[in-house]
């Protein structure tokens, strides 16, 4: 494809305020942090920033406050490159914000004030149905409310555009919504969640994949950290490994994955070409400190997959 593929993306958006710990603290007690910073957030947003520093053309969906904290979402997300058409400002509540602890190993614990988040209507993606419909895939998360994933869900469906649902933060999802998803990508607690199957290790995170083909969904990739991610679909299932990196912060990794995928599904690419890019995308962001800051460019993504091959097992299905 020589256009830059389109891509529509209906989520949320949160200033993050994050703090590096040496370790997370207890509960009840108070500890001091290291560095602080500030910067933009959200699943929804960082996956779009991620999907358009791979070059493609992405429209968000988006419900911001009327404050200080939603002037400046706007203008960085317009800065990405993002379409400003569907960027929505409230003066009922605030923009989101999300509390972020960072440890010394690189992982992290989020809690998230969604404000204007929970205010995206089903009546906000109609008002974009057109544009949905014009894109190649759409890409949803769940930090805004259901109903308004479900009809983005449904929109794009009904016009034949591939779907890729990021159900983060996990939630117990209805099997009408699911069958409207043609690619899934949970970690494995959201797997679980969704399955309500426990999952232990690969062969578990397959069976939960499986029960969720079998409700509906069209592809199930469970991302599984350094560890890469599992392509389970009617053709069979696939380990892709994860590459080796330096892991610095992996707060935004599954962003930088979804959004890396949305863009080489969207390409026309076969699923584990597009799971590959996907892995190298997100092994890039886990090096750098932030979410949506740390969002790689294409030519770094291209130049780190030409470096080294990664190596994949196939198991046939039956
Ligand atoms: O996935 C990381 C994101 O989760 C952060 O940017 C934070 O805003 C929360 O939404």
């Amino acid at each position: 494809m020589s256009e830059r593929p389109r891509i529509a993306v209906v989520g949320s958006f949160n200033t993050d305020l994050l703090v590096r710990t040496p370790r997370m603290p207890l509960r009840g007690e108070t500890i001091l942090g290291g560095g602080y910073q500030t910067g933009p957030g959200g699943k929804g947003a960082n996956q779009a920033v991620a999907a358009a520093r791979l070059n493609a053309d992405v429209t968000m969906v988006v419900s911001l406050g009327a404050d200080d904290l939603g002037n400046r979402a706007e203008q960085n997300l317009v800065h990405e490159g993002i379409h400003p058409d569907y960027i929505l400002r409230t003066d009922v509540t605030h923009t989101g914000v999300a509390f972020i602890i960072v440890d010394d190993g690189g992982e992290n614990m989020i809690v998230v004030a969604p404000g204007a988040n929970e205010v995206l209507s089903p009546e906000d993606v109609e008002a974009a149905r057109e544009m949905i419909a014009a894109s190649q895939v759409l890409l949803v998360q769940l930090e805004v409310p259901l109903e308004t994933v479900a009809c983005a869900l449904r929109i794009a469906h009904e016009a034949g555009v591939r779907t890729l649902l990021n159900p983060a933060p996990g939630q117990t999802l209805s099997p009408d919504l699911l069958q409207l998803v043609d690619v899934l990508t949970p970690n494995e607690t959201e797997a679980q969640i969704i399955s309500g199957h426990a999952i232990t290790g690969l062969t578990e995170a397959e069976a939960a994949a499986r029960s969720l083909l079998d409700v509906g969904v069209g592809c199930v990739v469970v991302t599984l950290g350094g560890n890469g991610a599992l392509i389970v679909s009617a053709d069979g299932t696939r380990h892709i490994p994860g590459r080796h990196v330096e892991v610095v912060d992996t707060t935004g990794a599954g962003d930088a994955f979804s959004g890396a995928l949305a863009v080489a599904i969207a390409e026309g690419r076969s699923i584990v070409d597009a799971v590959t890019f996907a892995n190298a995308a997100a092994a890039l962001q886990v090096t750098k400190v932030g979410t949506a800051p740390a969002m790689p460019y294409r030519p770094e993504v291209e130049a780190f997959l030409e470096r080294g091959p990664t190596q994949s097992h196939s198991r046939a299905r039956g």
